[in-house]
């Protein structure tokens, strides 16, 4: 029997958050340059969006670029900037005509014209597709995020707009990059990390969490259907008891 049919339909995860790692590691495994594993890491976004959308998942939102990953070196970051420009631009009319939705979250004060201009126009070129919604973060950090969030909330307090007493769990959600998003079912981080790198801290409260030892350019169909079998065995109380 294939991993797929042991899925059961109605239980596959609504919402599910990938922290993409081990590009680097893969590359390095196979004595190439760390940008190769990132040129194939970002092919494998595409294969595992489309094996999300086949297999019933409706959100699909990825860790691509953190706030800190400025950090690294120079030739890394403008590898990451503008590789994948050149990438959608090649597959324009493809991911135009797809049934997935593209949304960017994250910062954009600090984005090239360039990339801002992709973004712009593949949001809008796919802006009414409904199979799957892809979010990809992209300098995105949860502490920017909250931080955003309370601003916006402080300056509407401030501007009369909102009272005080109103603000609850919601006005956060809100307020928040992903907003538009439901609640997240479950996150899965690739390469062997425990950790979760300041991703959608408010959003992980009650999702389950999946980490596998597989490196994210190795992170295939197959592991998908494992990770979603995995979630499946879970038992999801909310804070509550078992019925
Ligand atoms: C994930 O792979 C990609 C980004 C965070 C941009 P890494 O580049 O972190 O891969 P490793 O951790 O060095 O193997
Ligand atoms: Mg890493």
């Amino acid at each position: 029997m294939s991993k797929k049919e042991l899925i059961i339909p109605e239980r596959v995860p609504n919402h599910i958050a990938i922290i993409l790692d081990g590009n680097g590691r893969w590359a390095k495994k196979r004595l190439l340059p760390r940008s190769m594993g990132h040129r194939k890491g970002a092919f494998n976004i595409s294969d595992i969006a489309n094996a999300a959308r086949d297999l019933g998942v409706k959100y699909l939102t990825v860790f691509c670029f953190s706030t800190e990953n400025w950090k690294r070196p120079q030739d890394e970051v403008d590898f990451i900037m503008t590789e994948p420009i050149k990438e959608i631009k090649k597959y324009y009319e493809k991911i135009a005509n797809s049934n997935i939705k593209i949304k960017i979250i994250g910062r954009r004060d600090r984005l090239s014209k360039d990339f801002l201009d992709m973004v712009n126009s593949i949001e809008d070129a796919t802006k009414d597709h409904e199979a799957l919604t892809l979010t990809l973060c992209i300098d995105y950090g949860s502490y920017d995020e909250i931080t955003t969030a309370v601003k916006e909330i402080a300056s509407e307090v401030k501007n009369g707009n909102l009272n005080i007493d109103d603000i609850n769990e919601n006005t956060i959600t809100n307020h928040l990059f992903t907003k538009d998003l439901p609640q997240l079912d479950l996150l899965i981080r690739t390469s062997g990390e425990l950790r979760i790198s300041n991703f959608l801290l408010w959003q992980l409260a009650y999702a389950e969490l999946y980490f596998t030892d597989t490196l994210w350019p190795d992170f295939d169909k197959k592991e998908l259907e494992k990770a979603i079998i995995n979630y499946q065995s879970r038992d999801r109380r909310f804070g509550g008891i078992k019925k």
